[in-house]
């Protein structure tokens, strides 16, 4: 324990724990349930979606059979006329497995193009924050608000930690 002092190595180890416990918040979903639903003529999305709990910088999986699905990000019209035209995103991404971050609290909108759509393979989605918001303060603090800190930031941070520890 030469070099660095117990108590700082105490304050290191937690900084690491805390952000690793924001980073653990982020859940992964398999849209339909599964790694291979998303086009699945057996999954009804709606009550999948209903049953799932949603927050701000979960990430969702669309896996699926590249030739005959895809997956849009539309607005809500899109999304109940199957239309993908003028769709706000592109997810495919030509591989069958796509991921995509909810980064606001919202609902969102995601539908299989040419088509498939109307055979219901299409999802709604509403991303709620961790914790409820309280009452808007006059000049909300911004810097309270992680959602927005991303992943791949909190991987390099974690990294200059740990090198801080190794020196
Ligand atoms: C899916 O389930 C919802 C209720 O959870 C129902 O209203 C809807 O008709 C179902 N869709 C299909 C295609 O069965
Ligand atoms: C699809 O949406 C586009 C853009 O809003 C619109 O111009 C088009 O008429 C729509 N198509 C159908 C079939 O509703
Ligand atoms: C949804 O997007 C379409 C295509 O960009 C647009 O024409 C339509 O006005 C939008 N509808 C809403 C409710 O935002
Ligand atoms: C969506 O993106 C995929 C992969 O880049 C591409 O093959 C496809 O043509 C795009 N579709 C539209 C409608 O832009
Ligand atoms: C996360 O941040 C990094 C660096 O700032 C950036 O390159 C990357 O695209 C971001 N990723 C997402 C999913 O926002």
């Amino acid at each position: 324990m030469e070099g660095l002092g117990f108590s700082k190595m105490i304050l290191m180890l937690t900084i690491m724990v805390t952000l690793m416990g924001k980073m653990a918040k982020s859940e992964l979903h398999y849209v339909g349930g599964t790694k291979v639903s998303w086009g699945s003529p057996n999954v009804n999305f709606t009550t999948w979606s209903i049953h799932e709990q949603f927050y701000v910088s979960d990430w969702l999986y669309f896996g699926y059979d590249r030739h005959r699905f895809s997956v849009f990000e539309v607005n809500k019209s899109g999304y109940e006329t199957c239309n993908q035209t003028g769709f706000i995103k592109n997810i495919t991404g030509g591989a069958g497995r796509d991921v995509f971050q909810l980064l606001e609290a919202k609902p969102y909108y995601f539908i299989s193009g040419g088509g498939s759509c109307w055979q219901n393979v299409k999802v709604a989605v509403n991303a709620v924050h961790h914790i409820a918001p309280a009452p808007q303060p006059a000049s909300p603090n911004a810097a309270s608000d992680y959602s927005h800190i991303n992943q791949t930031f909190m991987v390099l941070i974690l990294v200059f930690i740990w090198g801080m520890l190794l020196n």
